[in-house]
């Protein structure tokens, strides 16, 4: 019998449901245009083009209790079981055990300690006025602001070494929801081993934790030069004049923004989004203009290929007990990884940037995620608003922070969703990637290619170890030939499994699909669909007697209805996928091909 539900299942209607319906068939009129931040004369915001749904304007107002029932077929609301991850026991907190080099795991926040008070209250959500962030390259033009951000920053380096405030402290925040200082409540370990790590990266969590991450220090930093108005700058890097590591952070060496310990050759240099230590130009391109256009196609095939499911985008569902291991970034955040590894040092242990333990030591970095944080902004404005997890297992994870008026407060996932409610937002500037963007390659290449072509096998039943030389396998598709309805309902999606990095350090390998000739293809790789990037991080964590209780693996999820359709592959009955390794020790389980339960049907 069809059930209609209400809830995070919401999308999965038959047409039993008709109200369900309605709303689909509404929905699917949607088109993916430039949202609100378009400077383009044909400006209409997203409530002008995208159809607001009642489900999001209740979750809009907190109606996650809403959203955690579901409907039985007799009429009866049931509550869903729910099982959210909880916020640290701040007095629980340990060295740290995932990645942090040695000497950098001490992580803890001063307020942690037994005899200051550890109890969170509710954040009071601010009713200051709207702040506005602006691009950083922007910013460097207006010398007012430049007076009070290197300000900020001075004093908050200044502040006494134990204060919470302090610029370092605030960097150890991070590292100590990055790299294991608390276990997940109810899953503790002794002092860092054997227990479940509370872990910001790898999940769903990453996007609405480093947003509240952001808003706290960017509040602080306000309140020491009473400006109650002051924001971060966001490395505008999606853009071609914000596509370098800004200049304020570069051009002077005594300015409290500047850190030494990064690439300086990446020094005004053009950003590589396959940037890799091994692999100094993953993108290969011939000129800066042409390096340009392929990190804006890698990131508008990125925010396309994921829009009809969040996962994609933003990365696995992780629940209240469940280790990061298994789990897979989003999109997003593995090209913010690259980001990392092109600013910070390329030996190892990659410190600053390069590593999670000291990355917020470089004010760089909350650049890089106030932009990280507009781009999810984006992402939900294509997709209308619309709520990604529809679920308190998501809705209901719980953080906390301490912020400017010195209270220890917690958060919810919840509340982080839209910027104006935590009384930020960004400046409106163009979005030159929204347009079609694909690199084309000329029939010339494909000619020549036709010649060499060589035979490609399956992936056999065994893991494969990442050599120096791409690993290139045959992967039967689910269903070719979808019609329309088809794929608004179901997204394609090319997931590799089992990836295991046998060094702790740095790994990377890019993925690429084409259409074979047969059993056969040539020595072209296809299309660029997408990357695994991984900072140093350790997330096989041993047992009480040095046995390892879970191996960290974990697997990369990539969408690719889109992709199949520009390149003319829907009639495929297999793809080639190529992995080109681009450095640390890797395995991978199995690459397969499926079919996954869209969330919301396709934006065009
Ligand atoms: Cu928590 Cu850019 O990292």
């Amino acid at each position: 019998m069809a059930t209609c539900r209400v809830g995070f299942m919401a999308n999965m209607v038959t047409s039993a449901c008709p109200v369900q319906r309605e709303r689909r068939l509404r929905e699917r009129r949607v088109r993916l245009v430039p949202p609100r931040a378009s400077t383009s004369s044909n400006n209409n915001g997203p409530a002008n083009r995208f159809s607001m749904d009642r489900r999001d304007v209740l979750l809009g107002l907190g109606g996650a209790a809403a959203a955690a029932s579901v409907l039985t077929p007799g009429g009866v609301i049931l509550p869903a079981m729910a099982n959210p991850v909880a916020p640290p026991d701040l007095s629980k907190c340990h060295i740290a055990t995932q990645g942090a080099p040695p000497g950098e795991d001490k992580c803890c926040p001063p307020y942690s300690m037994a005899e200051l008070p550890t109890k969170p209250v509710d954040y009071d959500f601010p009713r200051t006025p709207l702040r506005v962030r602006r691009p950083a390259h922007e910013v460097k033009e207006d010398p007012d602001y430049m007076k009070k951000y290197t300000e900020a920053v001075r004093k908050m380096k200044e502040l006494p070494e134990k204060h919470p405030w302090n610029f370092y402290q605030q960097a150890l925040v991070h590292c100590a929801y990055c790299n294991g200082a608390y276990d997940q409540v109810g899953y503790e370990g002794v002092g860092g081993v054997g227990g479940v790590a509370l872990q910001m990266h790898y999940s769903w969590l990453f996007l609405p934790w480093h947003r509240y991450y952001l808003h706290f220090f960017e509040r602080i930093l306000g309140k020491l030069i009473d400006d109650d108005t002051f924001t971060l700058p966001y490395w505008n890097f999606d853009v071609k004049e914000g596509m370098k590591i800004p200049e304020i952070f570069t051009s002077d060496q005594n300015s409290p923004l500047y850190n030494e310990k990064r690439n300086l050759d990446h020094y005004n240099k053009i950003l590589d989004y396959r940037y890799g230590y091994k692999n100094t130009s993953g993108s290969n391109a011939s000129s800066d203009d042409e390096l340009v256009q392929m990190n804006m196609s890698y990131l508008r095939s990125t925010i396309k290929n994921s829009l009809q499911l969040p996962e994609l985008f933003m990365g696995d569902p992780l629940r209240a007990g469940e280790p990061d291991s298994n789990k897979g970034s989003g999109g997003l955040e593995a090209i913010h990884n690259g980001i990392h590894q092109f600013v910070g040092p390329t030996e190892a242990p990659h410190t600053d940037m390069g590593n999670f333990a000291t990355a917020a030591r470089d004010c760089v970095f909350y650049s890089l995620h106030a932009n990280v944080d507009r781009l999810w902004h984006l992402y939900r404005n294509f997709r209308g608003n619309r709520v990604e997890f529809n679920e308190p297992d998501w809705l209901d994870a719980t953080f906390i922070f301490y912020d400017e008026n010195e209270r220890i407060v917690q958060v919810k996932v919840k509340d982080s969703l839209t910027p104006t409610k935590l009384r930020y937002t960004y400046e409106e500037v163009p979005i030159p990637w929204m347009g079609s963007l694909r690199v084309q390659k000329t029939k010339e290449t494909k000619r020549k290619q036709d010649l060499n072509l060589v035979r490609i096998s399956d992936f056999g039943t065994k893991p494969r170890e990442l050599g120096s030389t791409p690993l290139r396998v045959m992967v039967p598709r689910p269903k070719t030939n979808r019609k329309k309805k088809d794929k608004d309902e179901k997204v394609e999606v090319l997931q590799i499994q089992d990836i295991e990095v046998k060094s702790h350090g740095p790994a990377r390998f890019d993925v690429f699909v084409a259409a074979p000739y047969g059993d056969l293809a040539g020595p072209d790789f296809g299309e660029f669909v997408g990357s695994f990037v991984k900072l140093p991080h350790k997330a096989t964590k041993e047992g009480n007697n040095g046995v390892e209780k879970h191996k960290g693996k974990t697997s990369l999820k990539l969408g690719l209805t889109a992709v199949l359709e520009d390149i003319e592959a829907e009639d495929a009955e297999k793809l080639v996928v190529t992995i080109l390794p681009s450095g640390g020790d890797v395995t991978i389980g199995g690459i397969q091909l499926k079919l996954v339960q869209a969330d919301s049907p396709r934006l065009q």
